[in-house]
């Protein structure tokens, strides 16, 4: 028995049925990520599209667990530890200048992007007047975030990647990174350290819904590997915020494959990894 389904007009219609009974509004997600979702979805459990349908309209709790599988949740500390060195080294030292930098990582995962910041802004002697947002669609993923709390078999890389942004012409310095993290060999655990997570609002936004309210603007936007999940108009209604909610000149920083096109392209200036808020544009609709 197969449960793939080929056709994706047929996953189109599945989450319209979605979006009708639950919050989750996949609809404006790209037809190639969104078909090979659900797809897996029914076959992980194996359920046809109708009995998929079924399942959805009745079991909230059902569908809080796919929503766990349909979004792609991959992450780790200082990914790209290249970009993370050129923030620390270059882009973030205007920051110094401000009395206080407001930080928004949208679509935070399981939290390693915010704590590789936290590094980087401690670091710096810019964590203590910082103030950081951390949002994501999935409350799994913010519930591990908030505890900081990893397996390091499935974060091997944290060490080499610190040592590749923090201590770029050093040894490897132990005792810095032991500043950061504690990690227990035993248990094979790393936890963050709690003044790391002191200065985090973790909390569930979803980007298809609309602004990120009661926040100040921001003077760094971070949103890596989410956009490319989302369609062209979807991805255009987001950077259309984000610039409004960008500072002049605050910088946006994407995923290290993902850039701008056409329109945006003038309205934020390319500098390295960053994307820094073009203030000779405002948007007008
Ligand atoms: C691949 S992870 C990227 C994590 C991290 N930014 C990084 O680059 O390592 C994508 C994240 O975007 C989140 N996401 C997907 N759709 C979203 C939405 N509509 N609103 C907010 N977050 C969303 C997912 O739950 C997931 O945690």
């Amino acid at each position: 028995m197969t449960y793939k389904v080929d056709n994706i007009s047929e996953i189109k219609t599945y989450l319209k049925e979605l979006k009708k009974y639950s919050q989750y509004d996949f609809c404006e997600y790209s037809d190639s990520s969104i078909y090979r979702r659900i797809n897996k979805v029914l076959v992980d459990h194996k359920l046809s599209l109708d009995e998929l349908m079924d399942k959805t309209r009745t079991d909230s709790l059902f569908v809080e667990n796919i929503v766990q599988e349909i979004t792609v949740n991959t992450t780790e500390f200082f990914r790209d530890p290249g970009i993370w060195h050129e923030l620390y080294s270059r882009h973030f030292v205007p920051l110094k200048k401000k009395n206080v930098v407001n930080v928004w990582h949208a679509g935070c995962s399981s939290g390693q992007e915010v704590y590789s910041n936290n590094v980087i802004l401690s670091e710096m002697g810019l964590l203590d007047k910082s103030r950081i947002v951390a949002t994501d669609l999935n409350n799994k993923m913010l519930k591990d975030a908030k505890k900081g709390e990893y397996n390091h078999r499935y974060n091997m890389k944290i060490i080499d990647n610190f040592n590749a942004v923090i201590n770029k012409k050093k040894l490897a310095d132990k005792v810095r990174f032991d500043k950061y993290f504690e990690f227990q060999e035993d248990k094979d655990i790393i936890k963050v350290r709690d003044f790391l997570k002191e200065n985090v609002d973790f909390k569930r936004h979803d980007l298809v819904k609309g602004e990120l309210n009661s926040y100040q603007k921001f003077d760094v936007i971070f949103c890596r590997n989410v956009l490319i999940y989302f369609n062209a108009s979807l991805q255009s209604r987001i950077l259309k915020r984000f610039h409004d909610q960008l500072t002049n000149g605050g910088m946006l920083i994407l995923g290290n494959h993902e850039g701008l096109t056409g329109f945006f392209k003038t309205r934020f200036i390319k500098n390295g990894p960053v994307f820094i808020k073009n203030n000779a544009f405002h948007f007008e609709y």
